[in-house]
């Protein structure tokens, strides 16, 4: 029997000191509509039937709060707590019911790192999924800053049933929970911290158009526009209010789980950047990718 896996992945929770005055930024710039708020934190969602794909807590530092994915059902729910905890992993919670904006069932849990993940399923769910000509979808993947990349990737690989889909040389390892070519990947690093969230765009076109409304309220894109080697994805990052980086993406390989190799990409310009459109990232975009040393559970 394959161990219990995660579905996808259903977004990001963020902490920051004035995290819940950037809703604005997320609903009149990025494209996302407001679900729900109270406590000092706003939900958000896409055009996807996710309830939410961020939320936004005030707290004392910044960082990632927790990172949210999905399980087909209550069955897979309770196989991937008992195979995590039988593996020795940190399990924070019985699976339960939820109290959060959506319910659902779910539990946490910490990875080395010592990031919290809220594992879930029957959360509530949108059933007005049309896309929009300029607007994001859902999140499709997180980069994370790591000093333990190998570390990280067996707990991710053994814990959760992530697959590698491709190596970015020895710095870099992207990693599916589905089709999408990766849902989470790693970046080596001296700590760790949020390198970045992607958010999905339906198109080249709909990607554009957003960069255009985000231009114009003095947002400007501050690496791209262009096409990575490494999931084939066209890629447009910026950096919101509380300092993470975002990103627009689209185009994301499929990968067929049955045929797929993973390779490893040189660090070279045109693997990197393929229509040669965005060159290397500013000093200022690696330090804002880099961020700070995210502090991870025990900072609620
Ligand atoms: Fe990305």
């Amino acid at each position: 029997m394959t161990n219990p896996r995660v579905s996808r992945l259903r977004g990001v929770a963020l902490n920051a000191p004035e995290a819940s005055a950037s809703a604005g930024f997320y609903t009149e710039a990025w494209g996302l509509t407001q679900v729900a708020a109270g406590n000092g934190a706003v939900y958000l969602r896409g055009t996807g039937p996710e309830h939410h794909v961020l939320s936004l807590h005030d707290a004392a530092s910044r960082g990632i709060r927790h990172i949210n994915f999905a399980v087909q059902d209550e069955v897979a729910l309770r196989a991937l707590h008992a195979h995590a905890t039988a593996k020795g992993a940190t399990v924070l919670s019985a699976p339960a019911p939820l109290d959060q904006p959506g319910g659902g069932i779910g539990f946490d849990m910490v990875d080395p790192d010592r990031r919290r993940l809220r594992i879930s399923c029957a959360v509530e769910q949108h059933v007005d999924t049309a896309d929009a000509p300029d607007r994001p979808r859902k999140i499709t993947h997180l980069v994370l800053n790591t000093p333990q990349l190998e570390t990280m990737l067996a707990f991710y690989q053994d814990i959760l049933g992530f697959r590698v889909s491709d190596w970015s040389e020895q710095q870099m390892v992207f990693i599916r929970c589905n089709s999408d070519h990766h849902s989470i990947s790693f970046n080596r690093a001296d700590h760790a911290s949020l390198n970045h969230a992607a958010f999905e765009m339906p198109s080249v076109d709909a990607e554009m158009r957003g960069i255009g409304r985000l231009k114009s309220r003095n947002c400007p894109v501050r690496w791209g526009v262009g096409r990575h080697g490494p999931g084939n994805n066209v890629f447009a990052y910026f950096v919101e209010p509380n300092g993470f980086v975002v990103e627009y993406t689209t185009e994301v390989q499929q990968i067929d789980e049955q045929t797929h190799e993973p390779q490893v990409w040189k660090r070279v310009p045109h693997l990197m950047d393929r229509w040669g459109t965005a060159g290397p990232p500013s000093p200022e975009m690696r330090a804002a990718m880099a961020g700070t040393p995210d502090p991870g559970v025990g900072n609620k």
